[in-house]
């Protein structure tokens, strides 16, 4: 396992982390995987079969249990739920902040360790989260934490949502980012940090391009 490539990037919601690994994932031809897509899946789940977002022993059972498929359907990841297509309806501000709640459970964190790590395959791996670099792949070898300012987050979800045709208003992104940030970040286990060796950006007044080219450079030798 060793042996094969991974890049971790981690960073709050709306980091531009996502669109980063997803880009770098095609031009090196390596596997992608967005980790948050499982908490997100898990917390629909849950919704779907009526069990509370605190039932923590009921819900790293379905974590081990979730028949889960990601594919990409031109570019996009299509995540199917139990033979449904979920895509969609995982990607609103309800479904992130739900999915915050249930990745707060060291449980769950746990139930979800191995199916996160059996993405790490030849050629290779990108992958964006909260903890890639800090606990799923502390071996990765380049890691990157991503940030930028709320608002900029928020401004940036806002125009996502609404390309996807998902109504959303400005001020109720900023606030829920902000209550996912620090739900994210203060929980006891895997909370959002950067690794020690993590390089750290700041995309708040940075285009996707610069960024991609800034870790781009980073992995120069691959
Ligand atoms: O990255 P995304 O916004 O899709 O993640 C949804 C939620 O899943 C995050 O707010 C976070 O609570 C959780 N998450 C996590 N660890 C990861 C990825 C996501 O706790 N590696």
């Amino acid at each position: 396992m060793a042996d094969i490539p991974v890049l971790t990037i981690d960073g709050p919601s709306g980091s531009g982390k996502g669109t980063i690994a997803q880009l770098l994932a095609k031009e090196l031809g390596w596997h992608y995987l967005d980790s948050g897509a499982l908490y997100r899946v898990l917390a629909q789940a849950a919704i779907k079969h009526h069990v509370d977002l605190d039932n923590e022993q009921k819900l790293a059972v379905m974590a081990h249990e979730l028949d889960l498929v990601f594919s990409l359907d031109n570019d996009t990841l299509k995540v199917m739920l139990e033979g449904e297509d979920v895509s969609t309806i995982i990607r609103s501000e309800q479904a992130g902040n739900a999915a915050s709640k249930v990745a707060a459970l060291p449980l769950v964190r746990a139930a979800l360790l191995e199916r996160q790590r059996a993405f790490r395959q030849l050629p290779g791996l990108v992958t964006d989260g909260r903890d890639m670099g800090t606990v799923v792949f502390p071996d990765a070898n380049y890691k990157v934490f991503l940030t930028a300012s709320a608002e900029v987050r928020a401004e940036r979800r806002h125009k996502q949502l609404k390309e996807k045709g998902i109504e959303s208003k400005l001020s109720d992104l900023i606030s829920e980012i902000s209550e996912r940030d620090s739900r994210d970040s203060q929980r006891e286990v895997a909370p959002l940090r950067a690794a020690d060796d993590a390089l750290q950006l700041d995309s708040t007044s940075l285009g996707i391009d610069a960024v991609y080219k800034q870790v781009r450079a980073m992995c120069a030798d691959v």
